[in-house]
């Protein structure tokens, strides 16, 4: 163990004894996923059977239908199933935040943060491509990517839109339920990136965007619709601090259940002495050493009335 690693500031927060492992599972390659395209793929078995041929390894991922976990030095990015859209490739734990939305075909959805695509285009094959998803990114350089993405997968429910998710027009008709997929500082992702510590500075002033952008989002859906949240980082600041700035009376987080052999974290109900609204605990946050994924944290919330 490295006593400076500054990822050893969330010992408090891991399960017992399992630090170590923590630190070594950070330095370890992540594996590859990717799931099957159901809108550009007539045969889905028959697109699963081509994945097993080429890689024997593959293994089913719990959260998502025909989503399979395969070795590091996997390239699936280069097989022409890709090119062709019968595949996405797409990071394990971040296939969960949109299995989480409550969505039927017909829905609409606003995807508030949304470059690349990757959940955007999750939630427009769940839908079957129905309804109305509206994928919106801030950064304009980030906008080809993801609408390259929507393209090659075939999608023709979404709509791109470009701007600040803290502004989005709160709409007539409020939409079904949304996502914000937030940035962060990526600490879960030092498994494909390194670790590039952040200052003090930049942590508050992400906090103050991921707050409001989780205000926006609620206020843009209808009551009894679902808005997720989810970060692709550790600290609580970033996590069940935006978490308890939502009035109890706006929406409640609720219980998630984690599918079979998945093993998950609960959200602290304090951090750096600061107690957080009770049902906080009812987040998730996923370790990479529990389910070799990267790290992440998610919480699901239901607008009230
Ligand atoms: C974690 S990434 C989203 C990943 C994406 N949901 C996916 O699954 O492919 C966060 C995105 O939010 C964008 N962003 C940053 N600030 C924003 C803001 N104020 N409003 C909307 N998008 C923002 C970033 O440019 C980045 O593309």
């Amino acid at each position: 163990m490295n006593a400076t690693d500054p990822l050893l500031r969330y010992t408090p927060l891991l399960p017992d004894g399992t630090t170590d492992a923590f630190l070594a599972a950070c330095q370890r390659p992540l594996p590859r996923a990717v799931w099957v395209n159901p809108v550009r793929a007539d045969d889905p078995p028959a697109v699963v059977a081509s994945i097993l041929r080429r890689c024997p390894e593959a293994r089913p991922v719990p959260w998502w239908p025909h989503a399979f976990r395969l070795p590091a030095d996997t390239t699936p990015g280069a097989w022409i199933e890709h090119r062709l859209g019968l595949i996405h490739v797409q990071e394990e734990a971040t296939l969960w935040p949109a299995a989480l939305l409550d969505l039927a075909p017909g829905d609409r959805v606003l995807d508030l943060c949304a470059a690349p695509g990757n959940k955007t285009a999750q939630i427009a094959t769940r839908m079957g491509d129905r309804g109305l998803v509206v994928a919106n990114e801030k950064v304009r350089g980030r906008l080809s990517q993801l609408r390259y993405n929507l393209e090659r997968l075939g999608l023709s429910s979404v709509v791109v839109t470009r701007g600040d998710g803290n502004r989005f027009p709160i709409p007539a008709t409020p939409f079904d339920h949304a996502l914000v997929d937030a940035p962060c500082t990526c600490e879960g992702t030092t498994r494909k990136r390194g670790h590039r510590e952040a200052s003090d500075g930049f942590r508050r002033g992400l906090q103050s965007t991921q707050i409001g952008l989780l205000r926006r989002a609620i206020r843009c859906v209808r009551p009894g619709g679902t808005v997720v949240y989810a970060t692709c980082t550790y600290d609580p600041e970033e996590n069940e601090r935006v978490l308890d700035a939502i009035r109890p009376d706006e929406a409640v987080i609720e219980p998630l259940s984690p599918p079979d052999g998945v093993r998950l974290a609960p959200g602290v109900p304090a951090w750096g002495g600061r107690q957080f609204r009770p049902d906080v605990v009812n987040a998730a946050r996923l370790w990479p050493h529990l389910n070799d994924t990267g790290g992440f944290f998610v919480a699901r919330l239901r607008r009230l009335g």
